[in-house]
């Protein structure tokens, strides 16, 4: 897959597993795999979320299924620990094919990558249980608000999520997941908003949580520079303005994305 804004570098590897951790109180605040028993995660990478899902219910055998040989070879390290309780697919989300039929799914931070995101949850949905549980968690890019105005941050914040359109991403793709999901044959659907709001009241949270974003937001800087879309300029602004926020326990920062749980 040549055209993914994050790459596959050893440090983007790393950036996704501390990601998962940081977002975890987030990401996990409402999932629920009691009940089930199998488990299909797609676009699992480095295996960040699916450490978590094993963690967190142990009952669970997972099916790690990634487009990128890279992020499955390094998933294979990082979760060597489970034994037999998670395997390996490599294939692309979108022309899905698996014998076995799952009781869960799980996809986070993938769709916004894939230019059909409708045909991936088609093939998802393809291979489920009737009253499979999903959830699917995707970025919201419009929803980035900040006071005052940060313009190099805002500068390189657009420069990214135009580049992921360009490549055939939709950095907005979480706002349609109700519709999305509801396309593809879900039965039930809901929806909620989770993600940053930092103010005077965050106390630490406002410097973990600007050097989690100054990491994600320089995972694309690679990509970025080669397209030639982004200065080394833009880049150090950016970082500035980081910095600005993380100093600053007045500046405001809200930025939301989107969680949907389905069953099929
Ligand atoms: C940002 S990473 C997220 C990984 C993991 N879900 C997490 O939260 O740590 C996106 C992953 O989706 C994979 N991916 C992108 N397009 C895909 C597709 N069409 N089918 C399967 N995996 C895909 C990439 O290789 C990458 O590992």
């Amino acid at each position: 897959m040549a055209d993914y804004v994050h790459g596959f570098d050893p440090e983007e590897q790393l950036r996704l597993q501390a990601q998962g951790e940081i977002l975890a109180p987030m990401v996990y605040r409402e999932v629920d795999f009691s009940n089930c028993k199998h488990l299909l995660e797609v676009g699992s990478g480095v295996g960040a979320q699916t450490r978590i899902l094993l963690e967190r219910f142990p009952q669970l055998q997972i099916t790690c299924v990634d487009s990128s040989q890279v992020q499955l070879a390094q998933a294979r390290i990082n979760l060597a620990s489970f034994g037999d309780r998670v395997r390996f697919v490599e294939q692309d989300g979108c022309s899905l094919s698996l014998s076995e039929r799952f009781d869960s799914a799980f996809v986070c931070w993938t769709l916004e990558h894939v230019s059909s995101p409708i045909q991936l949850l088609v093939r998802l949905k393809e291979h489920l249980q009737p009253g499979a549980r999903v959830y699917v968690t995707e970025v919201f890019n419009s929803s980035l608000y900040t006071s005052p105005e940060f313009p190099h941050f805002r500068h390189y914040f657009d420069l990214m999520s135009s580049f992921q359109r360009k490549i055939g991403g939709n950095p907005d793709v979480g706002i349609a997941l109700g519709n999305l999901l509801t396309e593809a044959g879900f039965s039930t659907c809901s929806t909620r908003f989770d993600g940053f709001y930092l103010d005077r009241r965050s106390g630490e949270k406002r410097k973990i949580f600007t050097a989690y974003w100054k990491e994600l937001l320089k995972s694309a800087a690679p990509a970025l520079l080669a397209s030639g879309d982004c200065s080394l300029q833009a880049l150090k602004l950016m970082e500035e303005d980081l910095e600005k926020i993380g100093n600053d326990q007045n500046a405001i920062f809200f930025y939301q994305f989107v969680q949907a749980k389905a069953t099929l």
